[in-house]
């Protein structure tokens, strides 16, 4: 058992796309997700956020559930498309509303709003420029940022600028898996992507923190640990340039104000353009970083990978629905790294869950035992970090409930309640009744 400091932060975590349906309503815009489901053979089974969980009109409802998990906080992410439907000029008054009334149902009943601004849903009219691949971006980001927390600002106190920049811009614009789907050879369309993701982050701190009096800002990465799969050397350099693919690049810039010397040199000729000030620029103090984790990587030399020259093992151990290994101790051992190598103010987990093939049992339950074991050996290990001195602030489940998981459709079930996608019905699984306790008291 492990106990938690008074006053930690609870929350579950969700994401605009993934969760609210009405795609076409109050005048909200075409995003690319919308575009990506509806080609055929991008998601499982066709399957496309259009109604997803409704959560659009059943917000009051989802409230409800979170103040029966005991939580005393939300992340949740909004919809650029519904603030600007085509991105940027005339602002959607019913978007912000949407989500002004969300906020103030939130802060009625206790819980406090961590508002993610981009969780991937661009407006398809600005990939219809370029997307991330255009520096312009940059400027269109920061208008949205300017009006959503002018709008929030006073009731907002915590603001995450991006979720994810590897997941959207390799995913993205290389591997063609997610939105725009967008395919290369070349790393060269994910670096540039990334390089303005971080430009617009670091131009829309200040924006942020002058709109939105003693606001927290931060940003969330999804970083993953990486052992070696045996003791050779060949080994070793693989996982330090997987360590530095996966989580340095990422890292790197926001805490020391550069790119990783090493990644610079592999990615030659495909580097970025980087013009005077830029970095500086993206190395804006930050109030706190969010980590996304899920598993590690076991990480083993291989020519065959014309990039990074690394393939990913997978040893013996417990896998979850999405194939990824649960490792706890992986969350430790990043907690510990990222606090002495880049000492964050505070750390926020800003997602961390696992995906079981859940069944409604006779009685109408869900006895999911191992996505219970899964998140108590994991806060177990986020509380040997803080016992160590890690600054971590607050813990988010991914995620409140189940939802659209991207490629994987409604195949994946992540949630702490469970959705009956036909009646729309949410049932609390075993997993969140044991939430709801350790959210109360603060121990496992
Ligand atoms: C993360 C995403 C989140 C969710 C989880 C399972 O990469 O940020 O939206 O899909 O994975």
């Amino acid at each position: 058992m492990a106990t938690f400091p008074q006053g930690f932060t609870w929350g579950t975590a969700t994401a605009s796309y993934q969760i609210e349906g009405a795609v076409k309503e109050d005048g909200r815009g075409v995003s690319i997700w919308d575009t990506f489901s509806a080609t055929p053979g991008n998601v499982y089974n066709g399957n496309t956020g259009e109604i997803a969980c409704d959560h659009y009109h059943r917000w009051r409802e989802d409230i409800d559930l979170m103040r029966q998990l005991n939580t005393n906080a939300y992340r949740f992410s909004i919809a650029w498309s519904r603030i600007f439907p085509t991105g940027r000029g005339q602002v959607n008054q019913k978007g912000l509303d949407f989500y002004s009334r969300l906020v103030d149902g939130l802060l009625a009943v206790g819980i406090t709003p961590y508002v993610t601004i981009y969780h991937w849903d661009l407006p398809q009219a600005l990939q219809d420029e370029d997307g991330w691949l255009r520096r312009g971006i940059i400027d269109d980001y920061v208008a949205y940022v300017d009006t959503l927390t002018r709008a929030l600002g006073d009731r907002v106190k915590h603001w995450i600028t991006f979720n994810e920049p590897w997941v959207f811009t390799w995913l993205g614009y290389v591997m063609g898996i997610h939105a725009p789907g967008y395919k290369s050879e070349n790393p060269a369309p994910a670096l540039i992507a990334t390089h303005h993701a971080y430009l617009a982050h670091g131009s829309a701190v200040p924006v942020i923190r002058q709109n939105s009096a003693d606001a927290q800002v931060g940003i969330t990465l999804n970083l993953t640990p990486s052992d070696p799969a045996s003791a050779k050397p060949t080994d070793l350099d693989a996982t330090a340039r997987f360590d530095g693919f996966f989580n340095r690049w990422y890292l790197d810039p926001l805490f020391r104000g550069h790119y990783p010397a090493d990644m610079v040199a592999l990615y030659e000729p495909y580097a970025p353009e980087i013009r005077p000030g830029e970095m500086q620029r993206i190395h804006v103090p930050l109030d706190f970083l969010g980590i996304n984790y899920y598993t590690r990587a076991v990480i083993a030399d291989d020519a065959q990978n014309a990039l990074i020259r690394t393939r990913q093992e997978k040893p013996e151990g417990e896998y979850t629905e999405m194939g990824w290994e649960v490792y706890p101790d992986g969350l430790y051992t990043l907690l510990k790294r990222v606090h002495s190598d880049y000492s964050p103010r505070a750390i926020y987990i800003t997602e961390n869950g696992a995906a079981f093939a859940d069944q409604l049992t006779p009685d109408g339950q869900i006895h999911d035992e191992r996505r219970t074991a899964y998140l108590k050996s994991h806060f177990e290990a986020a509380a040997r970090a803080i016992d160590d001195g890690v600054p971590l602030k607050g813990y988010f489940v991914w995620s409140l409930m189940d939802n659209f998981e991207w490629a994987e459709g409604f195949s994946k079930r992540f949630g702490l309640y469970y959705v009956d996608y036909t009646t729309q019905k949410r049932i609390l699984k075993d997993s969140g009744r044991y939430f709801m306790n350790v959210a109360k008291t603060g121990q496992t």
